[in-house]
């Protein structure tokens, strides 16, 4: 699963982005089909998967673990799961790739059947902090013995039965939370998760889905109270994917930065717990408009129709950064188009995604020539006011696809060609970036 030989690529200002294009299954809700498929007894059937590598990593990890994932030659994919309690020991370690959703995710599920699992990822993934997800799936009776720092490799005893748990979410992730709901599908009682802050809901959604019973109070803080009933019976299901509003993102900045930009992108995932990025973007005096709002695989939907906007900076609160938290740096490369200053903080969880997104995003700016102060927990960003970015330097992507994608992006608005070092991870979560890319600047004929 680590990605081969690193590809170097250049990129150089754009004529206008114009078409429909629409974007790929969304990640989350791709791997949260094929993890609870395979625990239903029957076919599930799956279409509009994403099939990036960190899907995929799922894909094969669920057949490792017993269940039979297959793909159709009409693009949809039929799981037939082995029933909650019924994971198979695997014969080998399970390699995750870049995928920290995978892992935690597994890593929960794993926690309460009576399997060992071996967990291993690439140089990224094997950097990221798992105690956030080892500490409370301890709490059930899973053993961990992980590398220093509570790292990959690292490998999973489950117990079987495990013990239920309360447990209040010290930081503000949606796969901590998922981690442990998953660990109580497997476990007699009630599981509860507390969590402050919201984030995606995407697990407490496809969970009643597929039959767990579920109840989430909302206090009037805003705190939501999710309760798991334990030893749930999953029943297959027919699941069309929406597609992904993190995907969306990247080619909804670059058509408010490119000069002349008239896009739809279709089929836009618009959970709110998912989009915040819209949000902020209108409030920076992007042209954005929603058309045919509707629902698909129970999320909300719509195509997002965007046009060249003249952006102004912006204080992006603190607070809306769980339900954008993977779309900073694309609103880091809007931002340095913009008009004045846009100051961003409350960010420290961007430190231990794919990368260090502050500071590799950081990096990145000042080597294209981009004001941008680094502080603790965020970036402050000087906009050219909407003239080309300087462009002209060498961007390390540091195996993270959203570094990759930002910086492409950026490239399509820059005077001298930017070049970053390793575009491979962009297959991780977007194989077809560069094709719509190349469809919005009519540089490729589209088959009906
Ligand atoms: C995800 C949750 C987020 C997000 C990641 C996908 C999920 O991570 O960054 O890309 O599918 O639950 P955190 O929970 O670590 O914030």
């Amino acid at each position: 699963m680590s990605h081969a030989a690193p590809v170097s690529r250049s990129f150089s200002a754009s004529g206008p982005l114009r078409g429909r294009v629409r974007v790929p299954g969304d990640k989350s809700i791709s791997h949260r089909s094929l993890m609870f498929s395979a625990l239903a007894v029957g076919e599930s059937r799956i279409s509009g998967l994403l099939e990036g590598e960190d899907v995929l990593a799922t894909a094969a990890a669920m057949r490792a673990m017993g269940a039979d994932v297959a793909r159709g030659d009409d693009g949809i994919w039929t799981v037939h799961g082995v029933g909650v309690g019924g994971l198979l020991q695997p014969r080998t370690a399970l390699d995750m790739g870049n995928s920290g959703t995978s892992t935690r995710l597994l890593m929960g599920l794993v926690a309460s059947h009576p399997i060992t699992v071996t967990f291993t990822g690439d140089a990224s993934l094997s950097a990221r902090p798992m105690n956030r997800v080892i500490d409370p799936l301890s709490r059930t009776g899973a053993a961990f013995t992980a590398s220093p720092g509570g790292r990959l490799p690292l490998m999973v005893r489950g117990l079987c039965p495990a013990v239920p748990i309360e447990y209040r979410l010290p930081v503000a992730s949606a796969q901590v939370k998922s981690a442990i709901l998953l660990a109580g599908l497997n476990t007699p009682g009630i599981t509860r998760v507390i969590e402050p802050v919201p984030t995606r809901d995407h697990s407490e959604r496809m969970l009643v889905g597929f039959g767990a019973k579920l109840d989430v109070e909302t206090e009037s803080d805003g705190t939501r109270i999710i309760s798991l009933h334990g030893e749930a019976e999953f029943r297959p299901q027919v699941i069309d994917v929406p597609g992904d509003p993190s995907s969306a993102g990247f080619l909804i900045v670059a058509a408010l930065i490119v000069p002349g930009s008239d896009v739809v992108v279709e089929n836009v995932g618009l959970n709110p717990t998912r989009a915040g990025l819209i949000e902020i973007l209108r409030a920076m005096g992007g042209d954005i408009t929603l058309l045919d709002e509707r629902i698909v695989g129970g999320e909300p939907v719509a195509d997002v129709a965007v046009r060249h906007s003249s952006l102004t900076g912006i204080e992006v609160p603190p607070e809306i950064a769980p339900s954008m938290i993977d779309e900073f740096p694309i609103l880091f490369i809007a931002a340095a188009c913009a008009q004045g200053q846009t100051v961003t903080r409350g960010l420290d969880e961007l430190r231990v995604k794919e990368s260090d997104r502050i500071s590799v995003m950081a990096e990145g700016l000042a080597a294209i020539g981009v004001i941008a102060t680094e502080t603790p927990d965020g970036l402050i960003i000087q906009g050219s006011g909407g003239d080309p970015l300087p462009g002209g330097g060498t961007i390390a992507s540091r195996l993270d696809h959203r570094i990759a994608m930002s910086f492409v992006i950026a490239g399509l608005v820059s005077k001298s060609a930017l070049t970053i070092d390793d575009i491979a991870p962009i297959a991780t979560s977007f194989p077809d970036f560069f094709s719509l890319v190349e469809i919005l600047q009519n540089r490729v004929v589209q088959t009906p």
